[in-house]
């Protein structure tokens, strides 16, 4: 017992999802840092946002910026990022919102804690799947080559696992698919889902 009752609100995500025409849900990249993930979400924002659908980006960087400032990269507090940042997702959906989730959830185990939180029919596991080699030869942040050196412990890919996922709804070869085509292909995929009216 924790003395805590929720309060039976009058209204909820039907009559939310009424207003904005379209059902919510959200769609969660895992991939390793540097995958392409964010730079998917972001295309998947903005075509959607041309039908007037209602969306919000959750990344793992900003998130780790603030709410998650004081969580490390050991697998604990991976973890209780994750698991924060899925009860996020789980309140925008409620609120009516298409959520683009990017976090590198690395492990089998995070990402079925977050489709439990966020609940199996809202969950769309897109496997942005880009090579360790293709993302340390890109290295746009630089974090590849601090984690070679040493300078970054627990760095995904290098001294911490990356688990794929054995079956995504959606995967995306960046080595093989052009960006922005692929941000179409899910765009697409997405279409009978949001009820678009
Ligand atoms: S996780 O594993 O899901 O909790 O990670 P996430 O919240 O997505 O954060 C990943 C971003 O943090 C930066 N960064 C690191 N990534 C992996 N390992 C280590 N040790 C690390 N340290 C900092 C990095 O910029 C990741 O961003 P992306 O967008 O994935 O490149």
């Amino acid at each position: 017992m924790n003395n805590i009752t929720t309060f039976n609100f009058s209204l909820g995500r039907e009559e939310r999802s009424k207003l904005s025409n379209h059902t919510s849900f959200v769609v969660w990249f895992t991939g390793l840092s540097g995958s392409g993930k964010s730079t998917l979400a972001n295309m998947v924002e903005k075509l959607l946002y041309e039908q007037k659908v209602r969306t919000f980006v959750l990344d793992g960087d900003s998130l780790r910026n603030g709410l998650n400032k004081e969580l490390d990269f050991s697998p604990e507090e991976r973890e209780e990022n994750l698991r924060v940042a899925a009860e996020v997702a789980k309140i925008l959906v409620s609120s009516g919102s298409v959520v683009l989730a990017s976090f590198i959830s690395p492990k089998q185990a995070n990402r079925d804690l977050v489709k439990e939180i966020i609940g199996e029919q809202d969950f769309i596991e897109t496997f942005v799947n880009t090579s360790l080699e293709t993302c340390e030869k890109r290295d746009v942040k630089g974090l590849y080559k601090k984690a070679r050196a040493g300078e970054i412990k627990n760095f995904t890919g290098i001294d911490s696992p990356y688990e794929k996922p054995k079956n995504p709804e959606i995967e995306i070869n960046t080595e093989k698919e052009n960006l922005q085509e692929a941000a179409n292909r899910i765009v697409n995929l997405l279409q009978k889902k949001l009820e678009l009216k």
